[in-house]
């Protein structure tokens, strides 16, 4: 599909759900944070939920934790109009309390849907919610940072939440290395079979549509997890309330209401 096409179906479809209400969360938010960037994006970055200056801007990573994803995005050369940054949840949970499984049931289809029509090569989830959510594991976020996982064509890195790294300096560097393996696989995307050994497929009984992952191949997906146990233990971006926010520049492109698209 086109970029400008992309573009279409994704500003579409965030007019079919800004008004969403199939959760408790729509009571209590200010704004419905879509995600924001370039609909024709290679990367797309995955984060947990809004936090208090999302749910008030309607926008992504616009605090402290947003600040340090530009810088990263900066130290391998990106910026916001590169890529697509979203979240699991698209609305805040109050007080930033991590999000709650049938939260997640409701709102991982539009995340889904996100990535089908961007169908970028590479999605980089922060954090342990939306790494759990998209390969489909409870295993916790430090034993699968830093590894690269196929499904279908697409590249899962998982890495640590931002956030995490604003409470736990020594988190930093790990980031920092890991925004270069990042760098290098879309720099390299390509060729990527030289890394092949590093890539651990994922799905292999069940192989994709020929769109690669697709909501249809992940229907009930939060489902096998297991309610009881939830998402896993590990706790990453949890406690994080967000600072004030520096805003971002307003791209001044085709802007819908909160819509930020490049
Ligand atoms: N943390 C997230 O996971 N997402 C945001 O948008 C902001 C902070």
């Amino acid at each position: 599909m086109a970029g400008s096409e992309k573009r279409e179906r994704l500003k579409e479809f965030y007019l079919e759900i800004r008004n969403c209400t199939k959760c408790e969360l729509s009571k209590t938010r200010t704004n419905f944070v879509f995600g924001s960037g370039s609909a024709d994006a290679t990367i797309m970055f995955v984060g947990e939920a809004p936090g208090r200056n999302e749910d008030l801007q309607g926008k992504p990573f616009v605090g402290q934790a947003g600040r340090l994803l530009d810088e990263l995005l900066l130290y391998i050369g990106l910026t916001r109009d590169k890529v697509f940054i979203a979240n699991v949840l698209k609305c805040r949970p109050p007080g930033n309390r991590d999000p709650r499984l049938e939260e997640i049931n409701s709102c991982k289809c539009y995340l889904f849907k996100q990535i089908e029509i961007i169908d970028p090569k590479i999605i980089c989830t922060l954090g342990k919610h939306s790494t759990q959510l998209i390969l489909n594991t409870q295993a916790g976020i430090t034993s699968l940072r830093g590894r690269v996982f196929k499904i279908g064509k697409r590249l899962i890195l998982p890495i640590n939440h931002p956030a995490a790294a604003l409470y736990t300096p020594s988190k930093m560097s790990v980031l920092r290395e890991d925004f270069l393996r990042i760098e290098r696989f879309i720099r390299h995307e390509e060729e990527y079979r030289g890394y092949m050994e590093e890539i651990e497929e994922l799905h292999e009984q069940k192989p994709p549509g020929p769109g690669g992952m697709s909501m249809k191949d992940y229907e009930g997906v939060v489902l096998e997890l297991g309610f009881e146990s939830g998402f896993g233990s590990d706790t990453d971006a949890g406690e994080y309330e967000p600072g004030e926010a520096p805003g971002i520049a307003d791209s001044g492109k085709d802007k819908g209401e909160q819509l930020e698209l490049f």
